[in-house]
C-alpha cells in the first residue's frame, strides 16, 4: 500500500471546489469573534500593567497566526525582561489578579511542560492560555501570518487540513499525533514546493528580490526574514491549482510520497533536508524522529518529535485513508471529516 504511484485527478474537481471552498468559509471566525478576543485582550492588558509596569501581552498561536478556526482559545504570552523573576511565582500572582477581577475558572498550571495559567472570560465564554516569556512563539506566529498573506490558497489548505486533524483525533500531541503548529508548517513547505512554487522562501535571502527586513534575537535564535510580503501579492499566481487539487496532492504527498526513512520538512530552507545531517536518524531520549519537521527558527527541534511507533502507524492509515477518499469518495468533502 506504501508503494508510490501516480493518481488522475478526478473529473468533477471543480464543484469539489466549491464544496471545499465553502467549508473554509464556514469555519472562519465571524468579525464579532475578533472583537471578543481584543476586548478580553484589553483587559487582560490592563490588569496585567498594574502589577508589571513593563511588561508586554502578546498573542501568539491561532489568533495571531491568522489560522485559528472559529471558537478556538486565545494563547496569550505576558512577556517580562526581568531575568530574574521566578516563573511560578509570577503565573501564580497572575492568577490571583485574574481571580479577584471575576474572570472564571483560573488555574495556574505551574508545573506543566509549558507553565501557564488558564482563565475563561464569563461574558464572552473565550477561554484563554497564558504563558510567560515564549517570545520564539510570538516570532514564529509572526511568520506564519506573514506566508498567510501571500496567497490566500494557505490559509483555505490549512484551515482544511486542520478540520480534518481536528476530526480525525490526529491533532493530539499528548496522544503522539501532531500539533496545528506543525500541520500549518507542513501545508507551508507543500506550497514552496509546488511548481511552480505557491509560496516562497522567506528565510532564504537574499534571493528573488528578497532581503532581510525583520530581525530579532530571542533566547539566542536568530530570527531573521523578509517580511514585506505585501510585494508577494502576485507570487503565487503562476500556479492556477485550485483548492481541491491541492487538498488532493497534499494527501497524497504524505500518503504514498514522502521519504520517511530519510527526509526532514524544513521551511526555512524551502527544501527537503536529509535526517541523517541533522543526526535525527535515530531514537534520542523520547525524541524518535519518525515524522520530521524542522522549526524554523528552533533549528534543533523536530515538530514531529511526539511521534511514537504506535501514532505513526495511525497517522500513516489517516494520510492514506484521506488520499484514498479524494481520489474515489463520491463525497469526499463528508467523508474526510467523519469523526474517527
Ligand atoms: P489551534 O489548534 O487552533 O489552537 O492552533 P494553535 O496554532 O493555537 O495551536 P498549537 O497549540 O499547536 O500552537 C500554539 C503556538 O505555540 C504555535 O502557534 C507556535 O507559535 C507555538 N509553538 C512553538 N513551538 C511549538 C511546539 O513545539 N509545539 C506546539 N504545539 N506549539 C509550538
Ligand atoms: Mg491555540
Amino acid at each position: 500500500r506504501n508503494s508510490k504511484r501516480q493518481i488522475e485527478c478526478r473529473r468533477d474537481i471543480d464543484r469539489l471546489n466549491a464544496r471545499f471552498l465553502g467549508i473554509y468559509e464556514s469555519l472562519i471566525p465571524p468579525d464579532e469573534e475578533k472583537v471578543k478576543q481584543k476586548q478580553l485582550v484589553t483587559l487582560l492588558k490592563k490588569l496585567v500593567i498594574k502589577e508589571w509596569p513593563e511588561a508586554e501581552l502578546y498573542i501568539y498561536g491561532s489568533c495571531g497566526n491568522s489560522f485559528g478556526v472559529s471558537k478556538s482559545d486565545i494563547d496569550v504570552c505576558l512577556a517580562i525582561e526581568d531575568l530574574d523573576v521566578n516563573k511560578s511565582e509570577v503565573l501564580l500572582k497572575l492568577a490571583d489578579i485574574l481571580q479577584s477581577d471575576n474572570l472564571q475558572n483560573v488555574q495556574a498550571l505551574t508545573r506543566a511542560r509549558v507553565p501557564i495559567v488558564k482563565l475563561m472570560d464569563p461574558v464572552t465564554g473565550i477561554s484563554c492560555d497564558i504563558c510567560i516569556n515564549n517570545l520564539l512563539a510570538v516570532v514564529n506566529t509572526k511568520l506564519l501570518r506573514d506566508y498567510a498573506k501571500i496567497d490566500a490558497r494557505l490559509r483555505q489548505l490549512a484551515f482544511i487540513v486542520k478540520h480534518w486533524a481536528k476530526s480525525r483525533g490526529v491533532n493530539e500531541t499528548y496522544r503522539g499525533t501532531l500539533s496545528s503548529y506543525a500541520y500549518v508548517l507542513m501545508c507551508i513547505h507543500f506550497l514552496q514546493q509546488r511548481k511552480p512554487a505557491i509560496l516562497p522562501c522567506l528565510q532564504l535571502v537574499p534571493c528573488q528580490g528578497m532581503e532581510i527586513t525583520y530581525a530579532v534575537t530571542v533566547d539566542n535564535v536568530e530570527c531573521a526574514y523578509f517580511d514585506q510580503v505585501e510585494k508577494l501579492s502576485s507570487f503565487g499566481s503562476r500556479n492556477k491549482e485550485s483548492i481541491a487539487q491541492l487538498v488532493w496532492a497534499f494527501f497524497n504527498y504524505w500518503a504514498y510520497w514522502h521519504d520517511y526513512a530519510n527526509d526532514v520538512l524544513s521551511v526555512r530552507t524551502g527544501s527537503v533536508l536529509s535526517k541523517r545531517g541533522k543526526d535525527w536518524t535515530r531514537r534520542i531520549g523520547n525524541d524518535r524522529h519518525l515524522i520530521c519537521i524542522e522549526d524554523p527558527f528552533e533549528t534543533s527541534h523536530d515538530l514531529g518529535r511526539v511521534v511514537d511507533k504506535f501514532s505513526i502507524r495511525v497517522l500513516r492509515e489517516e494520510f492514506e485513508r484521506a488520499a484514498e477518499i479524494m481520489q474515489y469518495d463520491p463525497d469526499p468533502c463528508v467523508t474526510l471529516f467523519e469523526p474517527y
